[in-house]
């Protein structure tokens, strides 16, 4: 297994986090503004397949037409350049003033009216660039105050929102799906739909939902206290997987946006296997962009930065390697036997058994030793963790 990164891997990155310029609410930028058509082309040379990014990192908030067709016009170029394409785009709706209290969930009707204006306009480009994926992370959707946000407007000027955006892309014949991004907090006190499980439940409320599935973030699960690939397996399970922001984070603090595996690498390496050997008959769960949404960590010159982007495609690719060494090891599979982690697959009911038959069986319940299982009876799942750390440190 190679682990030179090639487009095959469809590794991309947000413009916005080769980009970031270090800035944060303590100081302001330690690198130069990168341009994007420099960018695509390192990008390129690096071994990503994919470019993506807000209407705002491409041509400033409030450039006129002229100005955001020559950012248009030149990063078409550097893609007809390099071969590098553009999967998914998405919108600022929290960057500029008038989005301080949110885009589609603003108290302010006038800012809502707005924010659905700046979406359509971006979708017409995520059209003509060709992504599939349309990228929707509410930061700004929240408050800070309970008195200050009625919640069950809120959810339903979201779901407003997005019945609009489908139907303008039914009718447009854009071959585009929605991908919501779920956070918990920052920037706003407490975020919408803060979890996947929330964005899940919410998408299907909606009109069009089979339009519409999450971009579930490393970091922000985790930010919760979540597992990250125990939500990803449900949002496999709800077929709702449309796209992934891969980074890594540290415990429940603020969105660390680190390197992918330089986070929790244990959630990290489960995360792979899940991606790439959960699917039926062990092969890949999911055939998405590998999406990085990280930022270059604030002490790094532009050698860092590119150096980042490396290091995320990289541990991506030696995780793929040790979870495939994992998986073909025979020791391991006899560890998951004996841990009967297979056995999960059998339904519980035997085929055609109804609830009578099943009260008819005495071993189910009168015969049935359950007394057996203090003092032995044992899963050994210690056993099993210990060999995927093993496969994990490279130590088998
Ligand atoms: C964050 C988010 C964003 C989104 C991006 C795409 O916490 O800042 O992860 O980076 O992914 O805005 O919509
Ligand atoms: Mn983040
Ligand atoms: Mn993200």
């Amino acid at each position: 297994m190679s682990l030179t990164p090639t487009r095959d891997d469809k590794f991309s990155f947000g413009l916005w986090t080769v980009g970031y310029n270090g800035a944060d609410p303590f100081g302001g930028p330690t690198r130069a503004p990168l341009d994007a058509v420099h960018a695509v082309e390192k990008l390129s040379e690096l071994g990503a397949y994919g470019l993506t990014f807000h209407d705002d990192d491409l041509f400033a908030f409030g450039s006129t037409d002229a100005e955001r067709q020559t950012q248009i016009d030149r990063l078409k170029q550097a893609l007809s350049d390099t071969g590098l394409i553009v999967p998914m785009v998405t919108t600022n709706l929290f960057s500029a003033p008038v989005f301080k209290d949110g885009g589609f969930t603003s108290n302010d009707r006038d800012v809502r009216r707005f924010a659905l204006r700046k979406v359509m306009r971006n979708l017409d480009l995520a059209a003509e660039l060709g992504a599939k994926t349309f990228v929707m992370w509410g930061g700004r959707e929240g408050a800070e105050y309970d008195v200050a946000k009625d919640i069950r407007q809120a959810l339903e000027r979201y779901r407003e929102a997005v019945n609009l955006l489908g139907d303008y892309v039914t009718d447009k014949g854009y071959d585009i799906r929605f991908a919501i991004e779920p956070k918990p907090n920052e920037p706003r006190g407490d975020i919408l739909l803060p979890t996947l499980g929330h964005a899940i439940a919410f998408i299907n409320t909606l009109d069009r939902p089979e339009l519409v599935g999450v971009n579930p973030e490393v970091g922000h699960e985790q930010m919760a206290g979540l597992n990250f690939t125990a939500g990803i397996a449900q949002a496999l399970d709800a077929g709702k997987l449309y796209h992934i922001d891969l980074n890594g984070q540290r415990g429940i603090k603020y969105d660390q946006d680190l390197v992918f595996g330089h986070g929790d690498l244990q959630n990290a390496f489960s995360l792979v296997d899940l991606l790439e050997n959960g699917g039926p008959n062990g092969g890949p769960a999911y055939d998405g962009p590998r999406h990085f949404d990280y930022k270059p960590s604030r002490t790094e010159d532009e050698n860092g930065v590119w150096d980042s982007a490396a290091a995320n495609m990289r541990t991506y690719l030696l995780l793929k390697e040790r979870a495939a060494a994992f998986r073909a090891d025979p020791e391991v599979q006899e560890a998951l036997a004996a841990s009967r982690v297979d056995e999960l697959a059998s339904p519980t009911l035997g085929e055609g058994e109804s609830y009578d038959d099943f009260l008819a069986d005495r071993s189910a319940y009168e015969d049935f030793d359950a007394n057996a299982y203090f003092n032995g009876k044992g899963f050994g799942f210690v056993r099993l963790q210990q060999l995927a750390l093993e496969h994990l440190l490279n130590a088998r």
